[in-house]
């Protein structure tokens, strides 16, 4: 008799978030909802026929096989925690080479005792932001599925991600859908550089999500949003690497911005699986921060307590609230571009989320994103606008007590400094005009941090006497 031979297809799966619909699809089939619910989708996987290693300080091995691509890479060393695609048909640019370092810096404008404030710099990705992670395992999805376009629509960075897999891999077309205005020209450049199909349409992002989702299943594209259930198989490796980090200590916090909330999904997962693999004992809390201009989640969550409830949230309370911002006419606004984002795809996994690390949501204004960006940039960190929001975050739990100043915080520091250098100048600019144009309108008074730059004319005394004032 020949021996069966068991595949990726029967050890992993897609499922409904619902536990009671639960209904489940072929790891080969590309969907990113639920065709009796309409919910989101999971990949599961059979653990008890995998080779789960037994402790998490095995994966250690790998790093002496650096030169091998699967080991290199920050995301795929972890490939037994993700087992949905058979190591050959792994897409890598080797992503995932991300530290995690201790702040002091910030740990003190935060209120951390010293030592006990980390920071996950995940703008050190090849696309400068955490969405390589995810990209290189939806990317690897549509590799197996034999797709040649792919699709995303994005504020900057998921599309700046997209495009880069295409031109590398040479596998796929990349068409991406921005809003008009919204995007960071660091990001928009990376896009164009790459050679993506670029789509600017009239409106914002919540507007070129809906579209691209029509347009892909119209014309068939993979879509590669965090709808996409395989983006936050990847995305759960920014954990698994946090724990790396603290010689597989599981910290107290970990604090993340929330814009379409996949990030907050996807760690939640991964300490989900973890702790029922017995590979943890404990899993850490969750604060996840929006932007006050786009705050869907801290409303819903902490003002009208919207729950996940086991899998049965109150859905009349987000009608409403959707409703409430369309009568209004209420667009999200933030300098936190990245995150400027008011109907989060991801929203009901990151309830269940919230549940499962017993989560936190807290809203930050744009005048605390950037004194906290100031804050990480002097730090020796620089990072984008919306990363900082996970630093504003933490330091406003620190003030209200919930966040104790022994306990161990991890912040994300979702993309890199040079992704939006516009927000930076003009806070630090001396240049009142500058400042308003960019940062005025939108409540941002003061610039707590600014580090000027000294205006002095061409003369070589003038200049040696400008040194000498500011030293
Ligand atoms: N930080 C940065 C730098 C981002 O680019 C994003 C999302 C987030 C945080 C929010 O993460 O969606 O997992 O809650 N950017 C998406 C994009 C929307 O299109 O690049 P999330």
């Amino acid at each position: 008799m020949a021996a069966s031979v068991v595949t990726e297809k029967d050890l992993a799966y897609q499922q409904c978030i619902v536990p009671s619909c639960g209904a489940t699809y072929d790891v080969g089939e590309v969907r990113t909802s639920c065709d009796a619910c309409g919910a989101l989708l999971d990949v599961v996987y059979q653990w008890d026929a995998l080779p789960v290693p037994k402790s998490l300080s095995d994966f250690e091995t790998k790093w002496s096989r650096r030169n091998e691509p699967l080991c290199r890479s920050g995301v795929w060393r972890f490939h037994e925690l993700l087992p949905f695609a058979p190591p050959e048909k792994v897409v890598t640019v080797g992503e995932g080479q991300t530290p995690l370092s201790p702040s002091d810096g910030v740990a003190d404008y935060v209120g951390m005792s010293r030592g006990q404030l980390f920071l996950q710099y995940e703008g050190m990705n090849p696309s400068g932001s955490f969405k390589d992670n995810g990209m290189t395992a939806a990317f690897t999805h549509a590799h197996t599925i034999g797709a040649k376009r792919a699709a995303c629509a994005s504020t900057g960075n998921t599309s700046a991600s997209l495009a880069l897999y295409c031109c590398v891999s040479k596998l796929m077309q990349a068409v991406i859908f921005i809003g008009s205005g919204k995007i960071s020209y660091g990001k928009l450049s990376q896009a164009l550089d790459y050679g993506a199909l670029t789509i600017q349409i009239a409106g914002d992002f919540d507007d070129a999500m809906q579209r691209v989702r029509e347009v892909s299943s119209r014309l068939g594209i993979y879509l590669v949003n965090s709808v996409n259930p395989f983006r936050l198989e990847g995305q759960k490796t920014i954990m698994f690497r946090v724990l790396e980090s603290l010689g597989w200590e599981v910290p107290d916090w970990i604090v993340v911005p929330g814009g379409n909330l996949g990030n907050s999904s996807s760690f939640a997962k991964a300490f989900h699986e973890l702790k029922a693999l017995g590979l943890i004992d404990r899993v850490p809390r969750l604060a996840v921060i929006n932007a006050k201009g786009a705050d869907t989640l801290y409303e819903l969550y902490e003002s009208r307590g919207l729950r996940w409830r086991g899998g049965m949230p109150n859905i009349e309370v987000l009608d409403n609230y959707y409703a409430e911002l369309d009568s209004a006419h209420v667009r999200a606004d933030t300098i936190a571009s990245a995150i400027e984002i008011n109907r989060p795809v991801n929203l009901f996994k990151c309830l269940r989320g919230l549940e499962c690390m017993d989560g936190v949501v807290r809203e930050v204004t744009d005048q605390e994103i950037l004194d906290a960006k100031a804050q990480v940039g002097a730090s020796g960190f620089g990072c984008e606008p919306a990363s900082a929001a996970s630093v504003a975050g933490a330091r406003m739990l620190r003030s209200e007590g919930v966040i104790n100043p022994n306990e161990r915080v991890v912040c994300i520091l979702t993309g890199h400094q040079l992704k939006d250098p516009t927000a930076t100048v003009a806070y630090h600019t001396s240049d009142q005009k500058e400042f308003d144009r960019v940062l005025g309108s939108r409540g941002v008074s003061r610039a707590a941090f600014a580090n000027r730059a000294v205006q002095v004319d061409n003369d070589l005394d003038a200049i040696v006497r400008a040194i000498q004032l500011n030293s």
